[in-house]
Order: C-alpha cells, then structure tokens, then sequence
C-alpha cells in the first residue's frame, strides 16, 4: 500500500512540474514577443549604460551616435558610421543590424558594446526580439 502511496506522488509531482515549464515557457515567449521600443530605450539609457557616452553634449560623444534622444530615428534604418554599408538597426534582422552586433560582438570594428562589459543575455534577446518583430517605434 505504501509503495501506491509513494508511486501515486512521484507521478502528481512529475505531472505538475512539467505543467509549470511548459506555463513559464510560455510566458517566456509572449513576453518576449511583446518586447516595445520603449523597453529598448530603457536598457540603452539605465544606468548611464549607452548615453553616457553616445550624446551630443558629452565630451566624449562618439561615433556620432546619439542614444539619449530621437534614438529612433537615429537608429533604425541609419547607415553606421564605422562601417558605411551596414544598418545600424534592420528591422526584422537582428544579423544585418549593426548596432545589434556591436552589443554581441559578431563581426564588428572596434570594441563590443558597452565597452566596460557586455550586457545580459535577457537584454540582447530583448532588443533582439524587438528587431524580429519589426523594430517598431513603440
Ligand atoms: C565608455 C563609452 C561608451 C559607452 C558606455 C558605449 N559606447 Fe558605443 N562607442 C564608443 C566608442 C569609443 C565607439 C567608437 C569606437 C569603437 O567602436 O570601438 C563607439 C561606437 C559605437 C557604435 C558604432 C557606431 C556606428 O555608427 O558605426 C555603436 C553602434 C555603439 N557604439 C553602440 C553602443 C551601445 C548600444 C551602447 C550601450 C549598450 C554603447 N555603445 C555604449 C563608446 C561607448
């Protein structure tokens, strides 16, 4: 009798756990598919993370990029200045957006971006996820 007991437990808990991932995975997807331009803005501009450098009054205004203010339309669709063939940010392509790499460190000149550190990975795959779905200005 014990051992149903113990056997009928093993299977409510391995029932439940697996109804968890599957609800937190979903959860997981439709947050990130619902990942808006404002959530973007806010990883370039906390802490000082981008706009500390990349704005126009600081005397350290580099690459000619602008990050504190109309970032949108300084990114989307814009040539780099490191590398004039490429989009700093190509809606539904996170590959063939530049400013996207700078942050991931795939095929880029100079240093990764932030150059104290790489973001999280919850960050990139926000902004990444912001690229596939369109790069909207929302
Ligand atoms: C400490 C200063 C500093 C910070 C902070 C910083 N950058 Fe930069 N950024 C630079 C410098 C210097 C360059 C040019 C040299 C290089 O690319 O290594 C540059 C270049 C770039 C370029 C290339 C621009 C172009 O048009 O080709 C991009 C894109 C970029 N940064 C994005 C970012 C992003 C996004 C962040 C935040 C996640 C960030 N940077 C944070 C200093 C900074």
């Amino acid at each position: 009798m014990k051992k149903y007991i113990v056997l009928a437990l093993i299977t409510v808990t391995v029932f439940f756990t697996s109804c968890e991932d599957n609800i937190k995975y979903k959860v997981d997807i439709e947050e990130a598919s619902e990942v808006t331009f404002t959530d973007v803005k806010e990883i370039f501009t906390n802490n000082n993370t981008c706009i500390s450098c990349h704005n126009t009054q600081s005397k350290d205004y580099y690459a000619g990029l602008d990050l504190s203010a109309s970032v949108y339309e300084n990114i989307v669709g814009v040539n780099s200045t490191q590398r004039t063939n490429e989009v700093l940010i190509k809606a539904n392509s996170p590959e063939e957006s530049y400013l996207y790499r700078k942050m991931t460190g795939e095929n880029i000149d100079g240093t990764i971006m932030p150059p104290g550190g790489k973001l999280n990975q919850i960050q990139l795959d926000k902004i990444k996820s912001w690229i596939e779905n369109g790069a909207l200005n929302n």
